[in-house]
């Protein structure tokens, strides 16, 4: 009988809401946002509706790549508070139905860790097989041709054991060595630790990650440029995408679900290929969520994205929950890469994002259509891009603090102190102004989340694309019909709806008659 039957995950159907700590709200005037800062704001999150937040790295960490180079998996880094505060975060969440979920690196951890300070120190230390360690090749040099994300060799030479280690990132985020049993226990033990705590779940970085590799084979080149599963001209077919990595999901999954309620295992599954991706839910015993990297990185017209959204749901095990995500800290915001900050733009893809079947993340500031900010050179702080061999791709710009009000430090510090990073134009992408305007984007955005939630919670609702012209993306998604004009004209359309019930900008066309105004959408009931 149906009442006998688990409720559907609460991911089904949710809005998850991105929040980088560091730019959120800073509480102790230090330039950095913190978590105090995170409680204070939480009203905001509540109002806009979001089922839960994923807080970008909060661990100790020396900050090579900011928060991304764990020093201590168990910890609260001082910058950002105090266990207590993300006890007290978890707690004042919970109250307003808002699950809180970390972020946790189990790729790599910082070189200040106390395993790689060990593993370093002689080659029969009790932490040597936690790392990835090699003699040089044959001939001398590295072991392997791989890369790490700045373009060099993904292999150090360390001078006092003599030997190389590998890092995929920079050389302070050596890699974990996941053919070491040990390696496990203690991840088995981290899980554990933050679950007793009350932390809903992980977004789980570098999630193709952990097992590299036995042979350290060499990468083979890229046949395609553009492909997401290469690295500087190299293919990673040995140093991530390994087979093995998912025995570690199989076994994760079951310590998520040995809690109740069950927690969430959210991958960073960076692959463009959906039979890949696909992969990393298993026989729904790995991941529940994968994010989906061809839909952030497709052309914001309605045939790529479409096209996207099918191969996705074609390749995905039945039941299985997609994850539609535009913006992160990475990739930077939608507002600048889709839209060119175009607002009717901004809100069509709010509308997408909000009506596709699955999971969809916010990244903090897309609510108010934040776009990402020119960051001078002088001022920029993200190491990995400063060092990287594209320098012009510097992750700083869609890192900056959220824009809370017009005030000089946009409400995320006082105006006297000055920001880690500088804060983008927000005379009207704010928070305050757009919260009194009933027509703003943050308004609309607020208007979505209400009519996900009504519609979709705690289901994966059956998704249909129907016939419509080459700039229209017209879909069939449970009881609605969304229809989405990607171009400058206006667009008439002959799909039959009962009701309209929103309009992303302007006015609601009657429903017998539809004409979208250009990049427009609309939610109509049928
Ligand atoms: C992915 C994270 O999102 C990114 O910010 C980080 O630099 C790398 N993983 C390495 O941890």
């Amino acid at each position: 009988m149906a009442e006998n039957l688990p409720p559907d995950p609460w991911w089904h159907g949710a809005f998850l809401y991105q929040i980088y700590v560091r730019s959120f709200c800073d509480t102790n005037e230090d330039g950095y946002g913190d978590l105090r800062g995170v409680i204070e704001r939480l009203d905001h999150l509540s109002w806009l509706g979001v089922d839960g937040i994923w807080l970008s790295p909060t661990m100790p960490s020396p900050d090579q790549d900011w928060g991304y180079d764990v020093s201590d998996y168990t910890g609260v880094h001082p910058e950002l508070g105090t266990l207590a505060d993300l006890d007290d975060l978890i707690a004042a969440a919970a109250d307003r139905n808002v699950r809180v979920l970390l972020d946790l690196v189990p790729n790599h951890t910082s070189s200040a860790h106390a395993w790689f300070v060990d593993a370093s120190s002689a080659t029969d230390s009790a932490h040597r097989d936690y790392y990835v360690w090699a003699d040089p090749a044959p001939g001398g040099g590295p072991p392997s041709n791989w890369l790490d994300s700045t373009g060099r060799s993904a292999w150090q030479w360390d001078d006092r054991t003599g030997q190389y280690y590998l890092h995929n990132y920079l050389p302070g985020q050596p890699d974990l060595n996941w053919w070491q049993p040990a390696v496990h226990e203690e991840f088995r033990r981290i899980l554990a630790f933050w679950f007793e705590r009350g932390v809903a779940g992980f977004r789980i970085d570098v999630a193709h990650g952990l097992y590299k590799d036995q042979l350290l084979r060499d990468n083979p080149p890229a046949l395609d440029d553009r492909s997401l599963d290469n690295r500087f001209g190299l293919r990673s077919v040995y140093n991530a995408n390994r087979p093995e990595t998912h025995a570690v999901y199989r076994d994760w999954r079951q310590i998520a679900e040995s809690f109740a309620p069950p927690r969430l295992l959210l991958g960073e599954t960076w692959t463009g290929d959906y039979g890949k991706l696909a992969q990393f839910y298993g026989n729904d015993d790995e991941l529940q969520l994968a994010f989906n990297f061809p839909f952030v990185y497709a052309e914001f017209t309605a045939t790529a994205l479409s096209g996207t959204v099918e191969r996705t749901l074609a390749h995905l095990p039945a039941g299985a929950c997609p994850v539609w995500v535009a913006s992160n800290h990475d990739v930077g915001r939608f507002a600048t890469r889709w839209c060119g900050n175009d607002e009717r733009k901004i809100r069509l893809a709010l509308l997408v994002l909000a009506t596709l079947p699955g999971a969809a993340v916010l990244y903090y500031g897309d609510e108010i259509g934040m776009a990402d900010v020119d960051v001078p050179p002088a001022l920029r702080r993200d190491r990995m891009t400063l060092t990287s061999k594209d320098p012009a791709r510097s992750r700083d710009r869609g890192r900056t603090p959220m824009q809370w009000d017009a005030s000089d430090g946009a409400g995320f510090t006082p105006a006297r102190v000055r920001p880690w990073l500088p804060i983008g134009d927000n005379p009207t992408r704010n928070v305050a102004s757009q919260s009194r305007d009933p027509d703003s984007t943050l308004s609309f955005c607020r208007r979505l989340v209400a009519l996900r939630r009504a519609e979709f919670a705690g289901r994966l609702p059956i998704y249909q694309q129907l016939p419509a012209a080459e700039q229209a993306w017209a879909y069939d998604v449970g009881e609605l019909t969304v229809l989405a004009n990607f171009s400058d004209d206006e667009l008439p359309l002959d799909h039959r709806v009962d009701e309209v019930l929103l309009a992303s900008y302007g006015k609601e066309p009657p429903p017998d008659t539809i004409v979208l105004e250009p990049w427009q959408g609309i939610v109509a009931r049928r």
